[in-house]
Formats: structure tokens, sequence, C-alpha cells
């Protein structure tokens, strides 16, 4: 089989290798659509503190369970699924809370262990979640960034008398604007970025104002529609954005933090405290999968508003570049694998 191939940091390689046999408790997905994400191409620019090289990237993957390991149900072979990258102990402290996100001994597929921009992956069986016939693949595929904008909405369960106010319309901004507007109701969402583009995309993903920070003051215009946010999300994830939001928030807001930065940020305690306001983060997913699933069998979602390009794996660095030089036009980049 063909895979994509980290080596090493800036080298790319589209290896042949052995395809895997499942091990006991594991299927073996076919790949067929995988998304790119910023961390995979964090990855193959050596930017990501985690990863360990030569490593096959790729986190967001759908296919078909061509064959299972032992103890495993035979019936799941045919199955269409979408992979959930988070691998936990299960025992662990945060995985006896219902965090396998935070597992102690956390394996992210696509990081810490081969991932999904393969012609086949091995994973195990839990992590595989079926996909019902009415989902289709371009749907499926796109089910865990949906998981990061629902693991970020279940921490502060939003409600219809909330004004969110999220920074940076990437992917992350865009699919939690989806989720804050049409599965919370939530009555007013703001979305701040300094790319046009991707404040249009807002726009078609339910956004009610989109306010470009980089010519406008965000504190000017929030403070013109008398909008006092709720919720904050940061999307944006630049060490200087809590200060602001802190200062933004309404008392008793709820602000959620998404970023990996290791540069410090200067905070003042006083406005926290002042207002009493509740800072959360988020990482990964904690079994988000079934609860996206269910939002596109409802219809909830809209993942086509995110998807802007599909390459053949075979031009995964074409797409990569792409996807890494023009935010403007880019949005989710997806590969197939088709032979
Ligand atoms: P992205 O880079 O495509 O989007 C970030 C957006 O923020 C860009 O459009 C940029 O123009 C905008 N931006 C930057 N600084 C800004 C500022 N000061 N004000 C307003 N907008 C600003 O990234 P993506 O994929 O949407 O991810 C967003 C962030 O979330 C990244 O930092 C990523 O590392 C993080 N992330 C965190 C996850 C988690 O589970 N905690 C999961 C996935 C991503
Ligand atoms: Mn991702
Ligand atoms: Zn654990």
């Amino acid at each position: 089989m063909k895979s994509v191939v980290i080596e090493k940091p800036n080298t790319l390689v589209i290896a042949e290798r052995p395809v895997p046999e499942p091990a006991a408790g594991e299927v073996r997905v076919k790949v067929k659509l995988a998304g790119i994400c910023g961390s995979d191409s964090h990855i193959y620019r050596g930017h990501n503190p985690f990863a360990q090289y030569p490593r096959v990237i790729g986190h967001e993957f759908f296919g078909v369970i061509d064959t299972v390991g032992e103890g495993v149900d035979r019936s799941r072979i045919g199955e269409r699924v979408s992979v959930d990258p988070v691998i936990s102990c299960g025992h662990c402290y945060p995985c006896s809370i219902g965090k396998p996100n935070v597992c102690t001994s956390l394996v992210v597929l696509g990081v810490h262990r081969d991932g999904g921009f393969s012609e086949y992956a091995v994973v195990p069986a839990k992590n595989a979640w079926p996909i019902p016939d009415a989902v289709p693949d371009e749907h499926a595929v796109m089910v865990e960034p949906f998981t990061i904008a629902a693991n970020v909405t279940g921490r502060i369960k939003p409600t219809e008398n909330d004004i969110a106010l999220i920074y940076g319309a990437g992917p992350m901004g865009l699919t939690t604007v989806q989720a804050l507007k049409r599965v919370y109701k939530v009555k007013t969402v703001v979305i701040t970025d300094r790319i046009e583009e991707r404040l249009s995309m807002a726009k078609r993903c339910g956004a009610d104002w989109v306010i470009n920070n980089g010519q406008q003051s965000l504190h000017d215009f929030l403070a013109e529609k008398e909008l006092k946010p709720t919720i904050i999300v940061d999307a944006a994830c630049h060490p200087s954005i809590l200060q602001e939001a802190i200062t933004l928030a309404s008392p008793a807001a709820r602000i959620v933090l998404m970023g990996f930065s290791s540069e410090p940020c200067q905070i003042v305690q006083q406005g926290i405290t002042g207002k009493e306001l509740s800072i959360y983060s988020s990482r990964l997913n904690a079994n988000k999968f079934p609860v996206v699933i269910d939002w596109l069998v409802n219809g909830l979602i809209n993942p086509n508003q995110l998807i802007t390009h599909t390459f053949d794996y075979h031009h995964v660095t074409d797409a990569i570049e792409l996807f890494e030089k023009d935010q403007q036009h880019c949005c989710k980049v997806l590969l197939t694998f088709t032979e």
C-alpha cells in the first residue's frame, strides 16, 4: 500500500509499505477520504512538539472496514466508519472522569502513531464509528473537526440567551460558529478575523456579525452594538487574546481557550475575579463522535460550507502547500484515496 510519510521535518514521501494486519481488538480501514489540518502541516514542518518521525500523518479520515482483528465481530467488515484519533488507556484519572482526550498515556493517530493519510490504517475497533447511510462520505470525513467544536461547546453548555464572540474564522472558528448557531441556537454570534474571505465563509456558516479586527476596533464595534459577550472562544490562539477577551467579556461570561502557544501571556487577575469569569480550555474531543454523527443525521450542521478543495493523495504536497499559503481561499482541503 501507499502511505504519506513524514520521514523527518520537511521531508514528505509517498512510501510503499506492507498492508498492516489488525491486532486483537483492532479493525483495518480502507481509507477513502482524509482532511488536512494545521497539525499535519506542523508535523511536516517540524513544529509539533509531540510528533515522532517517521510518521504517517492524518487524523481526520473516513473509510470502510475491510478486515477485523481477533475478538472483533466479523459483521463489521464493510461498515463505513469515521475514526476517532484519540486513543486512551481507559483507567487513569482523566479517563475515569470521562476525559480520554487528556489521558495520561494519550495516543493520537497521525501524531503519536501512524494515521490516516494512507491506503489502509489499523485502529482500535471502538475508535471506528459507524456512519449511517444517510450521511455522505464528504460529511463523514468532517466529523473530527466538528468534534472539536462539540468539545468546546460541551464545556460551556451554550443557551439561546448567549452572545458569543469567536476569534479566528479558520476551520475551528467556523465549526464553532455552526455548532453555536445551528445546534445551540445561540442568539448572537460575532466572529472576528483579519481575512475578508474567511469572514464571508463565517457569514455563510451562520455568524450574525463579522468584524475585520485588522481594520476596525472590535471594542468599538461591540460598544456601538451594545453587545457584551457571554461566551468567548479563542480559535485564533494568539497569546495576546486572553487579556482582550477578559476585558470585552460580560460579567459571568465563560471564555474557552484552544491554543497551544508556549509563549507567556500577561493577564490582570482583577478582570477575571471582578466579573467572576470562567476560563475553560478544550483539547481534541472527549467521546464526541456520536454527538457529531447525530448532528449530521439531523441536518444541523453543514460540513460542505468548509470544504474548499479536494486533491488526489498523490498530490498531497501541493495540497499542503496550498493549505499553508492561501488562507484566503482555503479552508478544509480533502485528500481522496481511491485506486
Ligand atoms: P487557522 O490558522 O486556519 O485559523 C486561525 C484564524 O485566526 C486565521 O484565519 C487568522 O487570520 C485568525 N487570526 C489570527 N490572529 C487573530 C487575531 N488576533 N484576531 C482575529 N483573528 C485572528 O487555524 P484553525 O485550524 O482554525 O485552528 C485554530 C487554532 O486552534 C490553531 O491555533 C490550532 O492550533 C488550534 N486548535 C486547537 C485544537 C484543540 O483541540 N484545542 C484543535 C485544532 C486546532
Ligand atoms: Mn484536525
Ligand atoms: Zn487514560
